[in-house]
């Protein structure tokens, strides 16, 4: 996984730091970020546009995880952002973002978010819904600004992992139907707002996809929309965002292409439609998540208890779980993991990790083929990086673990690990008391 290698002690190290001198020194739960393996995705993206002679925007999904350090990270490699909420926004704006390369998504953008927004003068609101529309171009009216757009459209197609569902009107909380008439309601609507500068059109069809076949499906619909917007509204489209999505490989059974190859695939095809209907082809851009950050991240767990089920099953658990990684729990995720001071060692016992949250959901991995193993090994569950620490919680008033960045042999602390202070900084004590 990524540069996660093995040293002459034989311990597991990503980015050239050895995972066990990580875990006493940063304790665990630890995320560790392999930061070498996003620049090189994040590279490998802008490269294939660049290659493709296609002017596009590459925008990191922070929501796949956000912090100060991360967003620099993002801002070094050049790409732009899409948040979905006023704390993305703020991160982004503390770690000091361009504003003008952040999108600002969301399904139920509130007045504040939307006035904060306008005030740091992002660049680009993607507009989901009727309301929207009307509450962006008073807030924009109120402060005499005016705001560039993307309207988000579903073009009814939905991608999960290999399967694709054509749904005739999707029935989905986000965004425009494409085929009942709305996106062009919409589009008319927005046009005709003197307070709205109108770049194109956006759509995500799904997360941990497979294939190219769902995007080009999606791709294709929008076009052909847009060329007949083209000539029945005069409306050019200069950008067309196809959201993020690109799968990654969290087990061996996964079977993603590689992120510049999906690029690759659509927007060749993409080129060839707007070709087939005469228009000039747009800015492309892509939101991908899960694609820049996933297999960078592995989580270091401490191994203690055990138990074994007679003729069932060996449970072993670890000092973290779905407070640290709710996806298993969430939408039975996968993942693989090895003992990181004995990663080659030869697995000889089959056990299924347990988290250590008071619900037998907790599970982080069935089944998972191990070495050897005793109470305060450390355990490293690889492509953790999206949607790990973004989802972590502090369910059983667990506090979330740090998060540590390796590169060339150097670790840096990112985000600190919660204290107990933390957990009750909020709290307030009873004032009023039921008893005399
Ligand atoms: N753009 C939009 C509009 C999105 O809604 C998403 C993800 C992305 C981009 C980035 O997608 P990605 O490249 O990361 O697949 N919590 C779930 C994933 C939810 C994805 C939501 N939207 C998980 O842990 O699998």
């Amino acid at each position: 996984y990524g540069t996660s290698s093995i040293n002459e002690k034989g311990h597991l190290t990503i980015g050239g730091v050895d995972t066990i001198e990580l875990a006493n020194e940063f304790g665990t739960p630890l995320y560790v970020y392999d930061t070498q393996l996003i620049r090189e995705r994040a590279r490998g993206f802008k490269e294939t546009f660049e290659k493709l002679g296609v002017s596009s925007q590459v925008a990191y999904a922070s929501k796949a995880f956000s912090s100060i350090a991360m967003i620099q990270l993002i801002a070094e490699e050049g790409l732009s952002l899409d948040v979905v909420s006023g704390g993305e926004l703020y991160t982004a704006l503390k770690a000091g973002f361009d504003p003008e390369k952040i999108h600002f998504h969301g399904n139920n953008k509130s007045p504040e978010e939307i006035a904060m927004a306008l005030d740091a003068n992002i660049g680009c609101f993607v507009v989901d819904n009727f309301y929207e529309i009307e509450l962006l171009s008073r807030i924009c009216a109120e402060k005499d600004k005016s705001a560039s757009i993307l309207l988000r459209v579903t073009p009814g197609i939905e991608a999960h992992t290999h399967d694709y569902i054509l749904t005739g009107q999707e029935d989905s909380k986000f965004g425009f139907d494409l085929q009942n008439g709305q996106a062009e309601e919409a589009l008319k609507m927005v046009l005709k707002d003197r307070y709205f500068n109108v770049l194109g059109l956006h759509c995500h069809i799904g997360s941990q996809i497979f294939e190219t076949t769902g995007f080009i499906m999606a791709a294709e619909k929008m076009i052909e929309k847009m060329a007949a917007w083209s000539t029945a509204l005069d409306f050019k489209a200069q950008v067309l965002n196809l959201g993020g999505g690109f799968g990654i490989r969290y087990t061996k059974e996964d079977e993603p292409l590689a992120p510049g190859k999906y690029v690759e695939d659509i927007i060749t095809k993409v080129k060839q439609l707007m070709t087939e209907h005469q228009l000039s082809m747009p800015e492309i851009w892509i939101e991908p998540g899960r694609s820049l950050t996933g297999d960078a991240g592995t989580t270091l767990y401490k191994i203690g208890s055990s138990k074994h089920v007679p003729d069932v099953r060996n449970y072993l658990a670890v000092d973290g779980g779905m407070s640290d990684n709710i996806r298993p729990a969430l939408y039975n995720a996968r993942y693989e993991a090895v003992i990181a001071n004995r990663p080659e060692d030869k697995a000889d016992s089959i056990v299924s990790i347990a988290g250590k949250c008071c619900e037998s959901g907790d599970m982080l991995i069935w089944d998972l083929p191990i070495t050897k193993h005793e109470p305060g090994d450390v355990l490293a569950v690889f492509c953790t990086g999206a949607y790990g620490y973004a989802m972590a919680n502090n369910y059983n008033r667990i506090p979330r673990p740090a998060v540590v960045f390796a590169e060339n042999g150097q670790a840096e602390l990112v985000i600190e690990r919660e204290s107990y202070e933390d957990l009750i900084r909020h709290d307030l004590p009873l004032k009023h008391s039921g008893v005399d």
